[in-house]
Formats: C-alpha cells, structure tokens, sequence
C-alpha cells in the first residue's frame, strides 16, 4: 500500500496548470464550432439593419430566397413565441425588428441555408426600404434629442453635498469622456440548435449564461424550460460580452431548428458580430469636487451619463455600478453621484469585464489627479491622504472593513521604487525632449457580489463513480479564466485526492438548474462553495460509513492524501468507495450555495451590496513621443489582492490579462461611429486591440499573499476577473502626466479616453500653446 503522504497534485492553493492549457494551445480543446456537426445540420445568417432609426416600409426578399442554397427567410412574424430577449422583463429587446429599427445593424431577419456561405450571401440580396426617423448616437446627443432614460437612473447620496460644495476652500469641476469597448473575444459568437422529439431542442452554443439562454429559448418558442436543454464546453472568451448577447444567436437557431426540423448552426462574420452585439458603456461624466488646501477631499458631486444603446438589456446595474465605483478607493465625506442611462440609437451596450466599475473608477483617480496639479502634489500624496479607513461609510452606505491598500501601497511602492523613479522622470522632463515620460500609481477597491443580491447562488453535482473516479459540475461556464480547474482543486482539497481523479464536465441546464451568469468575477466564490457543499456531503456519508465499517469513531475518520484514515486503518479511496458502493452509499450529491450577509435596497441607496471588497494597485511608467502621439508603456509593477490564492499561477495570469485589456481600453481601442450611425470600427483591421509588442517593457505582478479573505469566503480567496482590469489607469494616468510636462505640469493633460496616439498629439500641442 502507499504510504499515506505520497505528494498528490491539483489542491487547493497549488500553482496547478489551467485543466485545458496544453488542449488550447494545441488544438484539441472543443470549441462549439469544432462538435460534431449532426447529419442533415444547415446554417442561419443576419440581415442587419441599413439605417439607425426608421420605420420599415418594405421587405423584398426575392433575391435572397431564390439565391442558391437557401431554405427559406426568417422575420419577426416567423417566431412562434414572444419576440423578446431583453434579460430584464423589460420587453424591450427583439430579437428581430418588428417594423422599427433602431440601430443601425440590428437583426430585422435570417436567412437559412444548407452552407454558411449561401446563408451570408443570399442575406446581402434583401431589399428592405426604411422611413427614416431622426436619431441620436452619443449620450450627449441623445440627452439634447430628449431620448429619455432606457432603465431607471440613480442617485447616491451621503450628507449634503452641494452645502459643502460652496464652502469647500477649493473646487474643480470637469466634464470627461470615456470610450467603450469591444470584447474581442478569440472565439466569436456561435450557436447550434439540435431539435428533438415533440417540444425538445437542444442547445450547444457559446454563453456566460446557459440559464438564460435557456428561458429565452422557451419564450421565443412558447415552451417550457424543461423542453430546452443549453450545454456549454468552454468559451474562447467572453468578457462579459456572452453574457445576454448570445441570446440572439440561440433563439435565432432555435426558432430555424424547430421550424425545419433540422439542426441549425449560426455564427456571424467578426464584423457583424461587432457590429450586432454590444459593447462597454461609453460615459460622459460631469464632476464636481471640493476639497482643502491639503488635497482632502470634502464633497463630490457626478453625473455619469452612458451610451446605452436602443434598448436596456444589463444597462441598469451597469450604470449603478459605474457609482458603486465612484468613490473607487477614497472616502467622500459629502457626495451626490447620479447615473443617467441614456437611450441611443446604437447597438445595446452591455456587460464588459467591470461592469460600469472602470467607469466610475477612472472619474476618481481624475479627480485626484486634479488636485495635485492643483496643489502640486504628487498624485500618491493625495492618494493617501483620501483613502477609506475602516468603519467610514461608502455612498450606498455599506461600511468599509476590510481595507489593506495602506499596506498594499507601501509594498506596491517601495518594491517598484516609486519615489526615485518619479524623481528620474520629473528630472528627463526638466530636460525639455521630444520624448516625455510619466509615472502613476493607482489603487483599486472592488465590491464582489452581483448587486442584484437573488444573483448570488449556485449549484454543484458531484457523482463519485464506483471505480472512485469523481464527475464534476457547476453552474459556471469556462471562458479561460480558469473557473472549472479552481472548482475542481477545491473538490480534490475535499476528498484529498489528486486532481486527475476529477472529471470536469461541460456545464449544462440538465445538471444545475437557475444557475446565474459566470459574471461579477464571482464564478468561483459561488460554486467553488456550491461544489464544497456537495462534496462536504458524500464525505459525510463516507465518514459513517467507514467508521462503522472499521469499527472507529466517527471522529477518528480521516481524508488524507488518497486515502482515507479509519483509527488506524489507511485505506486506499478507491477501495474505500468501492466498499461504500456495495453497501449502497448514496455516491452522488448536489450542492447549493449563497453568499451570507449582503442586501441592497435601490429605493432608498442604502445597504451592504458587496460581501467584501478586492484590492490592488499598479506603477506604471511610460515614454510619449510629443511629435507623433505614439507612446510605450515601459515597466509596470503590479502588487494584486485576490486573498488566499486558490491558484497563484492561474490568479496572475487573470491579474495580467486584466491589466492589459484595461490598459487597452483606455490607449488604443477606440469605437468610432459615423454620422449615419454606422460603426467603423467592426475588425481588427480598424479597432486595435493590444498586441503582444503592447505589453509593458518589464512587467512585474505580484500577489499580496499576505492577504487573506476576512470574510468566509471560499478557502479564504478573493475574486480576481474583473478588479485587476482597473489596474490598467496607471497607464492612462503615466501618459496624462508625460503630456502635462510640455506645460510644466502647470495644469493637468485631462484627456479623454482612450488617449489613442491622435488625441494624445491634440492635446500636446493644447498644452503647448
Ligand atoms: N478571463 C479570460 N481568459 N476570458 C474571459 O472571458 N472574462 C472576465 C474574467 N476573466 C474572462 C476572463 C470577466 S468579465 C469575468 S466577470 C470573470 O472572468 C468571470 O469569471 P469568474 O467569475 O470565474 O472569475
Ligand atoms: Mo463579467 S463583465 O461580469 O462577465
């Protein structure tokens, strides 16, 4: 027998690689496109949309249908049930337009053929006419059309901020803008529809969001749930951008699938993919703040007005948590923050990594980086000085307590060697060059927990086969982040067995039902606890089991590693499942998790919506070349709390990609629409997404691995998807600072985002004059 402490791999805490890391690299990961295709199997595409606002006023789809290969044309008349996919119950979502449309590239019908390719082309052959209504693109625009709100606004309020506000020694007030984004995940968006027997279909397809793909399927083919089955392997990256987009593709196949009792695939090209789905809110923001000759800040007051797009889809808790995230790490003693989601004629902005949170983050560090050119401060100063202690309250009221970043940035500063290296750029700059330098460091405070608290649930299914092999499942879906290896390392911690006794499976509606979106970073908080629930609970029956069977007390039971301890009796699992199977012990368990303590009342502004906070800070240095805009961002240090790490390897392979998709948001990922409302920028031949030559020069990220969860979070962990993402300010703000030198510093370079190379070249000769 082996001895008993024989080193077993995949625990918790362990730097185990990513379960499908050699799969993804080399191919053989499966990929909705990649299944097998079902005999008799044909294909949708879109039409889109030619106009951003107008009434239909015909549809000529002679052309299409007598193009070769196709089967036949969808519209809105064709869907049997409710043409709706807004995740809301707003009703405001079609997922074909029903005489109105209201953006330009909106889905008005699909054509279904027996090849992709007959599909896309005979869907350019439509002839649909249009009676043009006016529209509005931006949210500015949109606000002086008088659009209206898409969802209900809110107002976050402590104190009296407009009383302080005209006593405050000092004031500063701005208006900045902040792009969107686009998720460019590798993998685009794709379903594939398999119709069964009287109400079934089946559903393979790419989501953050089976549940929902589930009910929308239901509603547009007027079925219950239980007849719509949505499984989903992996994803090649959602980022927020499957979380209610993939509603469309699946109802869309769904419908064609049911109608010509065939299966049905649909994948768009990458422009209309980027063109059809949404993105991230772009904001405007006005912003008041007052504070005192020592940078302290004394009242903020903000209104935060997003491009929403046409319809709400998640622009409700998008934009509160743009003022969730007002404050990011600093205590405003009297504040008025207020979000304005504003209808636009553009296509339906929705979650991306954050969620609204980057937004309201960035509109902080702007207003500190305005009082220390105001004061000539260094930005850190009045950093410090601004920070939450623990015990003062946040605008929506929840009191902070479990603040680190005082640590966080005096480790983040002295290991980077801050001082000196802002000294050495202040000194480069005093030499009056082309090329400018500039050095930031900013925090990020981030409250995990989706806002709408009945989100915070999850459910797992753990099956110990009688051969002692383990089947996994969750409720969360894969899309890279490492979510189904974190889960996987908490049930082989559980059991004490090695990892590779784990069979990770595809999530599916038919194993965890009313699961919740893998969104909000919380994927593995929720059903890492769900999956430890059930394994807690065969364990248990394990437990009485042995103890009877090898005569112990119950407490004298022992899971170690690969074994399990009986007195002293060391038995191998696998023999100890086999014997628990012939004396039929319930092998199988599901297990159920909520996150205790939070509650959130939107009415008032009041209460605990976040169970705790994750923190994290960057320097970031970069060079700009003042003659053409182009800048690099030349080392960045990240020092990032994710608690306890249940996988350091994989928690800072999260923190990196984080920081350069954030970084990418604010330099050169830029979303252009023309004056007809037309995005431009729908490939990557036109948007640019960072490359690989993007990265920071030297890039040093380190976990605070003296952190640990205060709360009672799984194995003491902290979530990691979305708040290293903020991290990426630094870089913005470094670049700020290298143009703010052709002026002396005298005031700040206050760009918008993103400053691509163009605007940073504005701005520098701005300055200069
Ligand atoms: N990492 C990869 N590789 N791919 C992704 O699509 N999505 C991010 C983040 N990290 C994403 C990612 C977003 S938006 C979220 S909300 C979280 O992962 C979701 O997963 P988690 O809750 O398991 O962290
Ligand atoms: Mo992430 S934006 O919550 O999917």
């Amino acid at each position: 027998m082996k001895d008993d402490t024989t080193p077993i791999r995949g625990l918790a805490h362990q730097d185990t690689p990513h379960d499908s890391a050699i799969k993804h690299v080399t191919g053989r990961a499966e990929y909705t496109d990649d299944l097998p295709e079902p005999a008799g199997l044909i294909h949708a595409y879109l039409g889109l949309s030619q106009c951003a606002h107008g009434r239909i006023t015909a549809m000529d789809f002679s052309a299409t249908l007598a193009s070769p290969g196709v089967i036949g044309v969808m519209t809105a008349a064709d869907i049997p049930g409710v043409n709706d996919i807004s995740p809301n119950g707003k009703n405001d979502d079609p997922i074909l337009a029903d005489g109105l449309v209201q953006f330009h590239g909106q889905p008005v019908f699909a054509v279904i053929a027996e090849t992709r390719d007959e599909a896309r082309r005979a869907a350019h052959k439509a002839k649909i006419a249009y009676d043009p209504l006016p529209h509005a693109l931006d949210p500015m625009a949109a606000k002086n059309a008088g659009m209206g709100y898409v969802t209900d606004n809110l107002t976050l309020r402590r104190g009296d901020a407009p009383a302080v506000m005209t006593r405050a020694p000092r004031r500063i007030d701005g208006r900045f803008a902040i792009g969107g984004q686009d998720h460019f995940y590798l993998e685009g968006q794709i379903a594939m529809a398999v119709p069964g027997e009287d109400e079934d279909v089946i559903l393979n397809v790419s989501t953050q969001h089976p549940s929902e793909v589930q009910h929308m399927v239901a509603h547009c083919l007027k079925i219950p749930s239980s007849a719509v089955t949505v499984n989903v392997r992996r994803m090649g990256g959602g980022f927020g951008g499957k979380e209610t987009q993939m509603n469309l593709f699946a109802c869309v196949a769904a419908i064609a699938a049911k109608r010509w009792n065939r299966a049905v695939k649909i994948r768009p090209d990458r422009d209309d993919d980027m063109i059809a789905t949404g993105k991230r809110h772009d904001f405007v923001v006005d912003y008041s703040v007052g504070f005192d000759d020592e940078g302290r800040i004394l009242a903020v007051e903000g209104d935060w007005y997003a491009r929403c797009g046409f319809s709400a889809d998640l622009s409700g808790p998008v934009t509160d948590r743009a003022l969730f995230h007002a404050d990011n790490a600093y205590f405003y003693p009297d504040v008025r923050i207020s979000s304005h989601p504003m209808k636009t004629n553009t296509v339906s902005s929705t979650a991306f990594r954050g969620f609204g949170g980057p937004q309201g983050v960035i509109v902080a560090e702007r207003m500190v980086e305005e009082i220390a050119y105001a004061l000539g401060l260094d930005p850190l100063e009045v950093r410090r000085r601004n920070l939450y202690k623990n015990g003062q309250l946040t605008p929506y009221h929840q009191e902070v307590q479990d603040q680190i970043l005082p640590q966080l940035l005096d480790e983040l500063e002295a290991s980077s060697d801050y001082k000196a290296r802002r000294q050495a750029v202040l000194d480069w700059n005093a030499k009056g060059g082309v090329i400018r330098k500039g050095i930031a460091l900013t925090p990020v405070k981030f409250g995990i927990s989706f806002t709408a608290t009945h989100f915070n649930q999850a459910g797992a299914l753990i099956h110990v086969y009688a051969d002692g092999s383990i089947a996994l499942n969750h409720g969360g879906t894969e899309m890279g982040q490492g979510l189904n290896t974190k889960v996987a390392q908490v049930v082989a911690e559980a059991f004490q067995c090695d990892l590779k006794r784990i069979k990770i499976t595809k999530t599916t509606t038919e194993k965890v039902p009313n699961t919740s979106a893998t969104a909000a970073s919380s994927g593995t908080d929720l059903n890492g606890m769900a999956a430890l629930d059930a394994a807690e609970q065969i364990k248990e029956r394990l437990v009485e089991f042995v103890a009877e069977r090898w005569q112990v007390a119950p407490d004298q039971v022992e899971f170690v590693p690969g074994h399990i301890r009986a007195g002293d009796h060391v038995i191998p699992f696998t023999e100890v499942i086999r014997a628990a199977y012939m004396a039929r012990i319930h092998l199988s368990a599901a297990g159920f998790y909520k996150t205790p303590k939070i509650h959130w009342d939107r009415a008032t502004g009041k209460g605990r919506p976040f169970y705790y906070y994750a923190y994290g800070a960057a320097v970031s240095e970069v060079s700009v070349d003042t003659l053409t805009g182009e800048y690099v961002i030349d080392r960045a240090d990240v020092l990032h709390d994710v608690g306890r790490s249940l996988n350091p390897a994989i928690d800072k392979g999260q923190v990196e990609g984080a920081f350069v998709q954030g970084a990418g948001w604010l330099t050169c990922e830029e979303l252009w629409w023309d004056k007809d409302g037309r995005l431009r920028t729908h490939a990557p031949s036109t948007y640019k997404v960072p490359l690989a030559s993007d990265r920071p020069r030297i890039f040093n990220v380190k976990l605070a691995d003296w952190s640990e969860a205060a709360e009672r979070t799984i194995k003491r962990s902290k979530a990691v998807g979305e708040p290293p993402f903020m991290l990426g300010i630094s870089v913005f703000e470094a670049i700020n600072m290298a143009v703010a030198s052709v002026c002396g510093y005298r005031q700040p370079a206050r760009l918008d985002a993103p400053a691509t190379p163009e605007r940073v070249l504005m701005a520098v000769e701005r300055l200069k004059a």
